[in-house]
């Protein structure tokens, strides 16, 4: 039985277009299924928009148009954008959506039997662009002498009847689970933040409002809508079927990841947890706080006019680049800097001249050659068992292994090493000299090639899965042997090469970038 694995990006607010910054995160998370379904697991992947909130309803007043027309139009953008990036998501998810409700006002329903809900009144500050309260003492000024949030963002007095929760009970709790399971939040600097957080005390939340009312009705209160961090986060229970105790939901929870931004590893790794315990639900394994991406070494922002929009950057690039610069470019968890020259370099260097370029050397030379057909009948010398060794080392070791610990950049440096050793390999044993020479090591050497890059494209199709479906597609590989299983237990003796192309174009800096 396939051991089920379910991975969640954070749901977005779709008050905007989105940025690179949810590219980036999106194609992380699909990086990581499309990884794990290789590895025989069975999927749940799940994304989608955060669509209640005051952030919301102000941007929709001030637009002229009512939330949920908003939310429509710009939920639709976040979904495309991630049909163009090739995100295999399983489940777009919309806060708006019926079911939505009833299981946000279940899980209310369980807080409030564990008496862990209380009607008071709040006074304290709000930021809107955050969505969050802050304690004054975590606050700072502005140049016009403005308070802001630890974000930088403005923050308002907010004065209100509301219901509370009762954070402050989870305290101990809370820090024991950071003690006994301190996986449960990455990478460790994270996990520090949170931990000082939760030392320096807890207090009850703010957990409704009654000033507007886009959002989720709480029940038996109806003047009030929850908190939109409240609903937010019971998306990933909505969308494995709870509160209905089914197959499903039983298969699926606890997640085994919510991939974040760092900026709201709080709400994840202290609100959430905190609200599950008090709901009797099982918690995560895992939340893992990614870090920012800068537009050389600068967050990008309307105001600074330096916005990029992720799927232009496909179309300039390819999908496939695209996913694979971002992966490879940067350490997960912490920011990284991107430029369009970083791009072309990395794409071409990597791609372009190092895997297509071997894999349509090889390739294109049996089809022009050997009319497509390697039968290989001489022994094989150290040197291919070298290389053999080499290359399955890092598609079934290395690889692997960095990538369930999400360090993608290392777990690509080894599969790129390994293409490395590949072109050295060709070089040194010179198929085409042998043409003339000896047929029968020449059938040899392609062989090891071709099942060489057979290891590579399979290793990297999660990080560009169009460019090694072209590249296996080539190799006559069926569709249902490109997995790491299938990598592990079956060896071909023979290919057929069928008509072989380029799969990762050469790129050029784009002039105005240059
Ligand atoms: N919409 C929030 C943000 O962009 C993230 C919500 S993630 C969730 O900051 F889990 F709470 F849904």
């Amino acid at each position: 039985m396939a051991e089920p694995y379910y991975l969640t990006t954070a749901i977005h607010y779709p008050n905007g277009k989105p940025h690179i910054g949810h590219a980036y995160e999106t194609i992380a998370a699909d990086v990581l299924a499309r990884f794990q379904r290789l590895r025989g697991r069975e999927v749940r992947f799940q994304t989608g928009t955060d669509e209640h909130g005051l952030k919301m309803a102000q941007k929709a007043r001030d637009l002229g148009v009512t939330p949920r027309a908003l939310a429509d139009e710009m939920s639709g953008h976040f979904r495309a954008l991630f049909d163009k990036l090739d995100i295999s998501y399983d489940r777009f998810f919309r806060t708006t959506e019926d079911e939505h409700h009833r299981a946000s006002q279940a899980l209310w329903r369980a807080m409030e039997a564990s008496g862990d809900l209380y009607l008071d009144r709040y006074e304290g500050w709000y930021s809107v662009r955050d969505e969050a309260y802050y304690d004054d003492s975590e606050l700072s000024e502005g140049e016009g002498g403005e308070k802001l949030s630890p974000q930088g963002t403005p923050v308002e007095w907010t004065v209100e009847e509301s219901w509370f929760f009762r954070l402050s009970k989870y305290q101990e709790p809370l820090l024991q689970l950071y003690a006994e399971q301190p996986e449960f939040v990455r990478p460790q600097t994270r996990l520090n933040e949170v931990r000082s957080f939760v030392e320096g005390g807890l207090r009850d939340l703010s957990v409704s409002r009654t000033s507007f009312d886009w959002g989720v009705r709480v029940p038996g209160a109806e003047d009030h809508v929850m908190y939109v961090w409240v609903d937010a986060l019971t998306n990933y229970l909505t969308g494995v079927g709870y509160p209905d105790d089914t197959p499903e939901f039983r298969k699926f929870w606890p997640a085994d990841l919510h991939l974040i931004g760092k900026d709201i590893v709080r709400f994840h790794a202290v609100y959430w947890p905190a609200f599950l315990m008090s709901a009797g639900l099982p918690l995560p394994r895992a939340v893992f706080g990614h870090g920012f991406l800068l537009n050389r070494g600068v967050k990008e922002s309307k105001t600074l006019g330096n916005t990029t929009d992720p799927g232009e950057l496909a179309d300039r690039y390819g999908v496939d680049t695209l996913r694979y610069f971002l992966l490879r470019e940067f350490s997960f968890g912490q920011d990284g800097s991107w430029s369009h020259e970083a791009i072309v370099n990395r794409a071409n260097a990597e791609l372009a001249n190092s895997f297509g370029n071997l894999a349509q050397r090889v390739l294109s030379f049996i089809a022009k050659n050997c009319e497509g057909v390697v039968e290989p009948s001489a022994p094989v010398t150290p040197a291919d068992e070298d290389l053999r060794a080499k290359v399955r080392a890092a598609c079934l070791e290395q690889l692997p292994e960095a990538f369930e610990k999400l360090a993608f950049a290392s777990g690509l440096e080894a599969w790129m090493q390994a293409v490395f050793a590949c072109n050295a390999y060709v070089d040194e044993q010179a198929p085409w000299a042998l043409r003339k020479t000896d047929p029968e090591r020449m059938a040899r050497v392609l062989a090891t090639l071709c099942e060489a890059i057979r290891n590579l494209a399979v290793t990297i199709s999660p990080v560009t899965p169009t460019a090694a479906a072209k590249i296996l597609d080539a190799l006559s590989i069926p569709p249902n042997l490109r997995d790491f299983a299938a990598l592990a237990t079956s060896e071909p003796q023979s290919f057929r090469i069928d008509s072989p192309s380029p799969a990762f174009p050469r790129l050029e800096l784009p002039v105005e970038a240059a």
